[in-house]
């Protein structure tokens, strides 16, 4: 078994009011107290602000959905690294599925976004996954190692261990259709072959690579035990506190 510690993460996508962030919290606190895999937690940028004061002294961290790769200026709407950092936010998710389809993400911009987040001490989420269209073509292999060379373009190995990959399959997310846990941890495996090529072997064992897509209460101990997933990348079910609690403890 390896050394790397699980990392549960709840990706809250658009939902939820500040009041109701800090009730979810209240509730999820209670859940995965005691916890032994990192738990985090990404609410909506205007909910960032009242789940920090929720989370102290908890062993819950703060994540957020995005960060822009400018440090400030001129960039209506956007907001910087550091502007996460200094209200307590500890992770961002980058290049989520959903931005990649619907906000023009590419690439590049993960790339950059992944480069903005590490110089502002944040832990990236970087997310990467492949279309029903590329699943049935068979070119999944293909999709995600180029996601991941080019989302790792110009970061060092010391960086690129800090970095939580996260793979989830398009078709997987919000679908209820889970990938089974030997097509997820094949995948896994291939971003990590990948990561082996671009930085050696010692790199590829620590950095840690969660599965996404309709993970729930009820599969998330099969996929947990799979030897490359190193936690999961949750959406629908990390907004049911007890749901999320049962996948913290499988973890
Ligand atoms: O980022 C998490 C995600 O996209 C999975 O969503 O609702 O299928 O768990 P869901």
């Amino acid at each position: 078994r390896n050394m790397r510690k699980k990392i549960i993460a709840g990706n809250w996508k658009m939902n939820k009011t500040p009041r109701e962030a800090i009730e979810l919290i209240n509730e999820i606190k209670a859940e995965v107290a005691g916890a032994s895999c990192d738990v985090v937690v990404c609410p909506t940028f205007v909910c960032l602000s009242a789940s920090a004061e929720a989370l102290k002294g908890t062993n819950i961290k703060l994540g957020a959905q995005n960060v822009h790769f400018e440090k400030s200026g001129a960039y209506t709407g956007e907001i910087a690294a550091d502007m996460l950092e200094a209200i307590g936010v500890e992770y961002v998710i980058i290049g989520h599925s959903e931005r990649r389809q619907y906000f023009g993400e590419t690439d590049e911009t993960v790339n950059k976004r992944t480069i903005a987040a590490l110089a502002g001490s944040l832990i990236p989420i970087v997310c990467v996954g492949e279309v029903l269209g590329e699943r049935e073509a068979g070119v999944t292999r293909e999709v995600v190692c180029s996601q991941t060379k080019l989302a790792f373009r110009g970061i060092s190995a010391d960086d690129a261990k800090k970095v939580v990959i996260a793979y989830e399959p398009v078709w997987a997310i919000g679908t209820g259709k889970t990938a089974t846990s030997a097509q997820a941890d094949e995948v896994c495996k291939i971003i990590r072959d990948t990561i082996k090529e671009l930085y050696g072997a010692e790199t590829a064992e620590e950095i840690r690579i969660q599965y996404g897509g309709s993970m729930n209460a009820a599969n998330a101990a099969e996929l947990l035990a799979q030897p490359n997933i190193d936690g999961g990348l949750i959406g629908g079910a990390s907004l049911k506190a007890a749901d999320f609690g049962v996948i913290v403890r499988h973890a």
